[in-house]
């Protein structure tokens, strides 16, 4: 089945309890945290996600655009979040094994992300303790990016993987994703698409959400 995550990145922050309404066709809903430092731009944090929690029952899909994320996941799990999804580039292996170790014994889920950079191959140390692996198909920092098409041989690459390991693991895509690069994106192996400014741009959002769903 295929999975929604609207990007609130794209909301309007001053009606966020209203915005989030609008989106409840939706799986997941996904909380972007940018510092700064591991992305040129700065987001929100922590009491944003308690607010939102407290104005949501849906699935919070975290992605953490931060430095050193095993400093982090346990607040981010503490304020609300129902996965925690990092950055394999943001931390020394050893620290990214301690964060993953880290969300599990909060009893949540856990993801890592992959720059458009990063080769499908520096999961395989890592792939057997997540419950997603998210594909950047833009570089991370902003919304409203073209999608990258050229991502497609990586999202494949790391479908193999997933199927060879034999284990249920979601395959999440994010940047530039509307009804078209959605196509693409399924097509290649992706299930779980994050999409911010064509939902929060189109005029009908719940129709939207399930055309993306294609
Ligand atoms: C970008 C973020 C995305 C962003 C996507 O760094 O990780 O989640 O909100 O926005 P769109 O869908 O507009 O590309
Ligand atoms: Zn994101």
């Amino acid at each position: 089945m295929i999975k929604i995550a609207p990007s609130i990145l794209s909301a309007d922050f001053l009606r966020l309890g209203e915005e989030l309404k609008t989106v409840e066709e939706a799986e997941y809903v996904h909380f972007d945290v940018m510092d700064g430092v591991f992305v040129p731009n700065i987001s929100f944090g922590l009491p944003i996600l308690e607010q939102v929690r407290k104005a949501t029952d849906k699935f919070l899909d975290v992605h953490l655009m931060i430095t050193q994320p095993q400093k982090y996941v346990e607040r981010f799990c503490a304020a609300g979040a129902d996965m925690v999804v990092f950055h394999l580039e943001a931390a020394e292996p050893e620290d990214i094994h301690a964060a993953i170790d880290a969300v599990k014994t909060c009893g949540k889920k856990v993801g890592l992300a992959l720059k458009p950079k990063t080769p499908a191959g520096s999961l395989a140390e890592y792939l057997n303790d997540l419950d997603m692996v998210l594909v950047m198909t833009v570089e991370p920092g902003f919304g409203g990016q073209r999608f990258m098409a050229d991502m497609m041989p990586k999202v494949k690459a790391v479908r193999e993987m997933i199927d060879r390991s034999g284990r249920e693991c979601d395959l999440e895509v994010d940047g530039g994703v509307n009804i078209e690069t959605a196509k693409t994106a399924v097509l290649n192996g992706a299930n779980v698409l994050v999409a911010g400014s064509s939902i929060f741009k189109a005029a009908d959002r719940k129709n939207y959400i399930t055309c993306l769903r294609g």
